[in-house]
C-alpha cells in the first residue's frame, strides 16, 4: 500500500460540506450518533432488565449484583479501547476497525434481543465490549485526522462531534427505552441493533467520498516476523484464558463477584502501569516527565468525577425506578427517560460554556482549576440528593425535580472537565505515546467504573444519606485541595495552560 503523508490525507478530504467543516465530519457524526444511540438506549434498559422479576420479563438478578455488572460492563467497554487503538494502529487502520466494531456491536444487540436469558446477556456483553473498543476511540481519532495541523476549526470540529454523541444519547431512551419498558425488553434491545445498523449504513455509503484517505492507513504496521510473534502470543493468551475459565468456573473460583473484584483491580493496575512505562521510557524527556507528574492529579480527579457521573446510569437510574414519582402534569413517565436528561443538558449548555470561556479569554481558569470545578459540581450533584431523603424519608416517592437537579449539576461539572480533559491528555502525554492518548483518556472513565463496581453495592435506601453524603463530600474535599494546589500543578505543566 502506498504511504500517504498527513498532508495528502487531509487534502483528500473535501474540506467543506458540513457546517463549514470537512465533509467527513458528517460521516463520523452520524456513525457515532447511532453507535451512542444503541449503547445508551441499551444501558437505559439494562439495569431494569437484569433486576426485574422473571414474570415481568427480567432476569430476576439480585439488585447489588445487577448494579455491579452495569459498572464492570461500562468499565470494560472503555478499557477495550486499548485493544481497539492497537488494532487500528498496527493491523487494520481506523476505517476498517470502525466497520468491524460496528458489526460486532450490532451483533451484540441482536443477541440481547433474543429471549435467551443470562447466557445471551454475557455473549452480548462480550461482543459489545470488543466492538466498542474497535469503534469508539477510532471514530474519535479520525476527527482529528481531517484537519491541517494549524486549522483553527479543529476544536469546533470536536465540539460538533460531541454534540453527535449526546444527540444519540438523548433520543435513545425515548425510543429504545419506551419500546423496552412499555412492550418488551427484547424489543427495545432489537431497536438498539437497528440503530447500529443505520450507523453502519451511513458509514458505508458515505465513507469513500467523505473520508477519502483519512483512516485508511495502518500507521505502524506489524511487519514480517513481528506479525507471527504477536499472533502466537495472542493465540497462547486466549488459550490460557480459556483453560483458566474451564478450571475456575466449575470450581466456583470465578464467579460474577470475583470477576468484579478482578476488573476493579485492573482498573487501577492498567493506568498505573501506563504511567510507569511512560515515565521510565527513554523516549520521554525531562520536560515531558514533569508534565506527566502534573497529569497524575488531573487523572485522579477525572476518575473521581466519572465515578460519580457514571452512577447516573446505575444509582440514579435505580432512584428513578424506585424512589421517584413517575407521573407529572398527568403524563406517565418511564424510568428510562431520565437517562435523557444529561445529554439534553449537555446539548443545551455546551454552547453557553463555550461562549463563557471565549468571553473570559485570558481570564479563564487554568486547566487544573477547570478540573477542580468539574469535580466540585459532581460532588454537589450527590450532596443535593441528601435533601429529599431528609425531607421525605427514604421510603417515599419524591418529585422528579430532584433527579433533574442532580443531573444538571453533574453536567455543569462535565462541561468544566470533559472538553479540556482530552486536550489536556494530548498536551501532557509524552510525544512518543501520542497515539495512545485517546486510550489514556478513556482509561480514566474505565478506572472510574471499575471502582464503581465495588461502590454501587453499598447503596441501599437505608444507606442513602451516608452514601450520597460520603461520596459527594469526598469529591468536594478533593476538588478544594486541587483548587488550592492548582498554581503548583500548573508549574509542573511547563507552559501548558
Ligand atoms: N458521554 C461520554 C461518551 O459517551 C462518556 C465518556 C467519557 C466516554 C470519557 C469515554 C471517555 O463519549
Amino acid at each position: 500500500m502506498k504511504n500517504y503523508s498527513r498532508e495528502d490525507i487531509v487534502n483528500s478530504v473535501p474540506q467543506k460540506g458540513f457546517f463549514g467543516h470537512p465533509k467527513g465530519l458528517f460521516t463520523l457524526f452520524f456513525t457515532e450518533f447511532w453507535e451512542r444511540f444503541s449503547y445508551y438506549g441499551m444501558r437505559a434498559l439494562l439495569l431494569f432488565y437484569m433486576y426485574s422479576e422473571v414474570v415481568d420479563g427480567g432476569l430476576g438478578m439480585e439488585d447489588g449484583t445487577a448494579k455491579s455488572i452495569m459498572a464492570v460492563y461500562g468499565s470494560l467497554v472503555y478499557m477495550s479501547g486499548i485493544i481497539g487503538g492497537w488494532i487500528a494502529d498496527r493491523l487494520l487502520g481506523t476505517q476498517r476497525s470502525i466497520f468491524y466494531g460496528g458489526v460486532l456491536i450490532m451483533a451484540g444487540h441482536i443477541v440481547l434481543a433474543l429471549p435467551a436469558g443470562v447466557t445471551a446477556l454475557f455473549i452480548s456483553m462480550f461482543l459489545i465490549i470488543l466492538g466498542t473498543g474497535l469503534l469508539k476511540p477510532n471514530v474519535s481519532s479520525i476527527v482529528g485526522d481531517m484537519y491541517h495541523e494549524q486549522d483553527n476549526r479543529r476544536d469546533a470540529g470536536f465540539s460538533i462531534f460531541y454534540m453527535g454523541i449526546n444527540m444519540g444519547a438523548f433520543i435513545a431512551p425515548f425510543i429504545v427505552g419506551t419500546l423496552g419498558q412499555k412492550y418488551n425488553y427484547h424489543l427495545g434491545f432489537g431497536m438498539a441493533a437497528i440503530g447500529m445498523l443505520l450507523g453502519l449504513i451511513v458509514f458505508l455509503i458515505t465513507r469513500k467520498k467523505n473520508l477519502a484517505l483519512a483512516g485508511t492507513q495502518v500507521p505502524n504496521p506489524l511487519v514480517g516476523d513481528e506479525k507471527k510473534k504477536v499472533f502466537k502470543r495472542f493465540g497462547l493468551g486466549a488459550l490460557l484464558l480459556i483453560i483458566l475459565g474451564f478450571i475456575t468456573i466449575p470450581t466456583g473460583i470465578l464467579t460474577v463477584n470475583s470477576f468484579t473484584v478482578l476488573i476493579s483491580l485492573l482498573g487501577i493496575i492498567i493506568p498505573t502501569a501506563y504511567f510507569i512505562v511512560m515515565y521510565r521510557s527513554k523516549k520521554t524527556n525531562e520536560v515531558e516527565k514533569s508534565r506527566l507528574l502534573a497529569y497524575i492529579p488531573l487523572f485522579i480527579t477525572s476518575v473521581i468525577f466519572w465515578a460519580i457521573y457514571e452512577q447516573g446510569a446505575i444509582i440514579l437510574a435505580d432512584y428513578a425506578h424506585k424512589r421517584t414519582e413517575l407521573s407529572i402534569f398527568g403524563i406517565e413517565l418511564h424510568s428510562s427517560w431520565f437517562q435523557s436528561l444529561s445529554p439534553l443538558f449537555v446539548i443545551t449548555l455546551a454552547p453557553v460554556f463555550a461562549a463563557l470561556w471565549i468571553k473570559l479569554g485570558d481570564r479563564q481558569p487554568s486547566t487544573t482549576r477547570k478540573f477542580s470545578f468539574g469535580l466540585f459540581f459532581a460532588g454537589l450533584s450527590f450532596i443535593i440528593m441528601i435533601a429529599p431523603a431528609l425531607m421525605y424519608g427514604t421510603e417515599a416517592l419524591v418529585h422528579p425535580i430532584w433527579l433533574t437537579l442532580s443531573f444538571l449539576l453533574a453536567v455543569i461539572g462535565e462541561l468544566c472537565l470533559s472538553p479540556v480533559g482530552l486536550s489536556a491528555t494530548t498536551k501532557l502525554a509524552p510525544k512518543a505515546f501520542s497515539a495512545q492518548t485517546m486510550s489514556l483518556w478513556f482509561l480514566s472513565n474505565a478506572a472510574a467504573q471499575a471502582l464503581n463496581a465495588q461502590l454501587v453495592k453499598l447503596y441501599h435506601p437505608s444507606t442513602e444519606v451516608i452514601y450520597f453524603g460520603a461520596i459527594g463530600g469526598f469529591a468536594i474535599l478533593i476538588s478544594v485541595l486541587l483548587f488550592m494546589s492548582a498554581p503548583k500543578i500548573q508549574k509542573y505543566m511547563m507552559g501548558v495552560k
